[in-house]
């Protein structure tokens, strides 16, 4: 890949840090270097960008990198980019140092900034770096196993406590506006009601029901697992005391779940989809988001990818319903 046209390639992340983005960032970089390029790591997102916090990047420079949680480039959202202003200046500055493909690690957000600058001429490719999973295009985000596994132990320490003290508790996961996180550990710590953006009717007397029901039949506990897209969780348990007379407390995970050193899955898909990344923009690829999909890494446009649309899997869905009765 010698011959590609595109010299130098920069990289960046954006919006939420997600562990295994290093990993991605290393790949990025090494791939490219692989491939006769050079590279330039850009600092806090595309607010770094706008300030021109650009730095050279060789191998070395990613080393001791792949096992640690968070961005070693820092990251951050940018309102600037969202304008056309800045989306001009921001494709200027990438111009003024050489760079003619963009990285960019972050979530659908971010590939709205790649986009604009893909039609200003810049190369750009999307990596799909969030916990949420709320990307349509792909079956994988970076971050997201982490992310659930960090929860899953926190939630299993809960219980814990919530049975001896025979109490409900209410434990809110991450996630925005999906579901996905909340259903994944909702499954794997055994919730007994789980509540999802996009499935939830806000009727709490069935909850209430439930909570009630399973005390008869000798349950110890009752755990809710609470998405941040309902959110709610604190005015939600003083409710549910009121109504059932027992002790009901809410934990808000919050972004201990964003942190933590990337399992094993993520520093692979983070390894697997930073390289492919660097090898499409060396075949001349431009205005592509990478995903996993079938089992495999692929890309997309990004405009059919920000229009594709994601849905919780309904036999997931009716699993965990049947399971936690
Ligand atoms: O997108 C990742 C995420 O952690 C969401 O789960 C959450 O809604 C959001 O970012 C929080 O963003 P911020 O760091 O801006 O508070």
């Amino acid at each position: 890949m010698a011959d590609s046209k595109i010299k130098t390639i920069g990289v960046l992340t954006s919006g939420g840090d997600a562990p295994g983005m290093n990993a991605a960032i290393r790949a990025v970089v090494r791939k490219s270097i692989a491939n006769g390029m050079t590279v330039k790591g850009i600092q806090r997102g595309y607010s770094g960008l706008l300030n021109e916090e650009i730095i050279e990047m060789d191998k070395r420079s990613v080393s001791d990198i792949i096992q640690r949680g968070g961005t070693i480039l820092g990251t951050a959202r940018c309102e600037e980019m969202r304008t056309e202003e800045g989306q001009k200046k921001a494709a200027d500055i990438c111009r003024r140092h050489g760079i003619d493909g963009l990285v960019v690690i972050g979530g659908d957000g971010s590939y709205r900034g790649a986009l604009a600058l893909s039609h200003l001429g810049i190369n750009a490719v999307g990596l799909p770096g969030t916990i949420d999973l709320d990307i349509a295009c792909t079956d994988y985000t970076i971050g997201f196993d982490t992310a659930i596994n960090t929860a899953m132990q926190a939630i299993d320490k809960v219980r814990d406590t919530s049975s001896s003290h025979e109490r409900c508790s209410i434990i809110e996961v991450m996630g925005r506006n999906a579901g996905y996180i909340a259903l994944w550990c909702g499954i794997a710590n055994g919730a007994e009601d789980i509540l999802l953006p996009e499935k939830y009717d806000y009727d709490e007397q069935k909850i209430v029901d439930n909570i009630i029901n399973n005390r008869k039949h000798g349950k110890r506990h009752h755990i809710i697992i609470n998405a941040e897209g309902i959110g709610h969780s604190t005015s939600m348990a003083r409710r549910i005391e009121a109504a059932t007379g027992i002790e009901t407390r809410a934990t808000i995970l919050g972004y201990m779940q964003r942190g933590g050193s990337p399992t094993c899955k993520d520093r692979f898909y983070g390894s697997l989809m930073g390289a492919y990344a660097a090898d499409i923009l060396a075949a001349g690829k431009n205005n592509r988001v990478v995903a996993f999909k079938n089992g495999e890494v692929t890309d997309f446009d990004i405009e059919e990818a920000l229009a594709m649309q994601k849905s919780i899997p309904e036999y997931q869905y009716e699993v965990s319903r049947i399971l936690s009765r």
